[in-house]
């Protein structure tokens, strides 16, 4: 397997850092508790681990309102901290990833503040000043993702900025050549710390239009949806532009050899896909989010897999995302049933997969209390369904002790279910087992890594597809149904079903049951 890079061999994994392991009591996870957790995810057998931003913040949106991008912030550790988690990682054989968040930054940060201290202030143009309308409001229609208008007024120099988030997050311009050199330094500030690659925060909402034109009413929108659904986003995403930037960080990754950029990108496949660029000038991996919102059901997947796949240019690797820190847990989403077929799904389908700390272990979402809210979505707009608190509860270790393990004092947000690590570490029907061995077999088999995807075809509700290289053809059944179901197979031999008893059984050729939620992975 030796052609691929490491990021296309590899299984990601994402710690949202305030929840995956406390070390100081202070009910916020740290990069110590990180460290201390490292033997845990050799152990599950993944091998890179991206981290959500730990730079200095006001923590307005946890971490994603950078107020210096080059340091750590003190609730996290120290920039000694890193880098022994960094050399503690390597040394196991995981790569490490960071949050890149160069959208937008802190108000705090000293770029914004002395950008705000003056119209002729050199950093004036490094954010996105504009007079006000004739009738002295924001100068246009945009909306910020958070609720509300995407302006903030500063009555010191008497002109609107803009943030496509919460205004503690004003947007950076882009467009401004020093940003573009400051923002490719910071970079290189962490990649000479050994960092292995970025995951870019936002990357397709970096350009605005240059005229700053209305954006046009969405003719969808109905009540109940956020409130930037009103419009669409034709002047604020997706610009053409932004693609000579993905390039310049792609340029700055390579000065350090085999480095991956990874994009968060929101967007329809046949847009999502230009993110790779041309001939490996892009993005190496534009996240693909398509199972985050996919209706539950064998034939949706599978149009799904077969739609992305033809999409993707020549060149371009594909990937497979099945939870993160922005939207509900898997286990909530499907059940608890089906977040075994979801495993067996992300694990077999061609392409990196990158799962979210917890899910391992079927974390649902956990309940919080209207006084335990702490995510500034939900804040701003109440009861719309946009909190994010529930899929950011603190891993759970074990469920014998206080708080699951995770702190020793009071946890940010409150533990989800009872469930734990411990709970499942030995127990061979448990999901944790199951992603283990999932990834024991995916490492193994080359077919699962390299090989193609045929056959994708969905009967009822079962779902098929084959994983094939050179001659070892892997055929792969879920049943996304709760009535058992038959399948039509060649003779072979069962490698792993989610019902753990029926590993090593041999298949006839001919129609074979599969069990209700069963999933299983059979070789010809
Ligand atoms: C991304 C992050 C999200 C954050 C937003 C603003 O979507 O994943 O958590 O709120 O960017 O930075």
């Amino acid at each position: 397997m030796s052609k691929l890079a490491w990021w296309q061999r590899g299984v990601i994994y994402q710690i949202y850092p305030r929840s995956f392991q406390d070390s100081n009591g202070d009910g916020i996870g740290d990069l110590r508790g990180i460290d201390a957790r490292l033997d845990y995810l050799v152990s599950l057998g993944v091998d890179a681990v991206w981290i959500s931003p730990i730079y200095p913040s006001p923590m307005a949106d946890f971490g994603y309102d950078v107020a210096d991008y080059c340091n750590i912030d003190p609730m996290f550790g120290t920039l000694t901290d890193f880098k022994q988690l960094v050399d503690h990682a390597h040394r196991l054989g995981l790569k490490v990833l960071l949050d890149f968040v160069p959208n937008h930054s802190s108000d705090r940060h000293p770029w914004f503040e002395e950008s705000r201290s003056s119209r002729d202030n050199p950093k004036r143009d490094w954010y996105l000043w504009r007079d006000p309308a004739p009738d002295g409001g924001p100068p246009n229609n945009w909306l910020s993702r958070m609720g509300g208008s995407a302006w903030e007024w500063d009555e010191h120099t008497r002109q609107y900025y803009y943030h496509a988030f919460l205004r503690e997050q004003p947007d950076l311009n882009w467009r401004n050549q020093q940003v573009r050199r400051a923002m490719n330094d910071v970079l290189r500030f962490w990649l000479d710390r050994g960092v292995d690659g970025f995951r870019v925060d936002v990357l397709w909402l970096l350009i605005k239009d240059a005229q700053f034109r209305d954006n046009p009413l969405n003719p969808a929108y109905g009540p109940g949806a956020p409130d930037h659904h009103r419009l669409l986003q034709t002047y604020t995403e997706d610009q053409p532009e932004v693609h000579e930037i993905v390039r310049s960080m792609r340029a700055t990754l390579s000065e350090y050899g085999e480095r991956v950029l990874i994009g968060e990108i929101y967007l329809p496949v046949p847009q999502l896909v230009k993110y790779y660029g041309t001939n490996g000038d892009g993005a190496d991996m534009p996240f693909n989010f398509q199972l985050l919102s996919a209706a539950w059901n064998a034939g949706e997947i599978a149009r799904m897999i077969r739609d992305y796949d033809s999409a993707l240019p020549e060149h371009a690797w594909p990937n497979w995302v099945l939870g993160n820190h922005d939207n509900p847990r898997v286990a909530s989403r499907v059940g608890t049933a089906q977040a075994r077929v979801a495993a067996v799904l992300l694990l077999t389908l061609r392409g990196t997969p990158t799962l979210y700390y917890g899910d391992e272990i079927g974390m649902t979402d956990g309940a919080i209390g209207p006084d335990e809210i702490q995510d500034p979505a939900e804040r701003r707009q109440p009861g719309i369904g946009q909190g994010r608190d529930p899929e950011r509860t603190p891993m759970q270790w074990d469920s014998s002790l206080p708080n699951a393990a995770f702190t020793s004092g009071k946890p940010w947000l409150p533990i989800a279910t009872t469930t734990s690590v411990r709970d499942q570490d030995s127990d061979a029907s448990s999901v944790l087992s199951l992603y283990r061995r999932l990834l024991i077999l995916r490492r193994n088999n080359a077919a699962l890594v390299q090989g193609t995807i045929e056959h994708v075809a969905a009967n009822g509700d079962v779902l098929t597809y084959e994983r094939r290289y050179h001659d070892q053809r892997l055929f792969i059944a879920l049943n996304m149904g709760v009535e058992e179901a038959t399948v039509q197979t060649g003779a072979g031999v069962v490698l792993l079903s989610t019902l753990a008893d029926r590993d090593g059984e041999v298949l006839v050729e001919g129609a074979n049951r599969l069990a209700a939620g069963e999933a299983l992975i059979a070789s010809f």
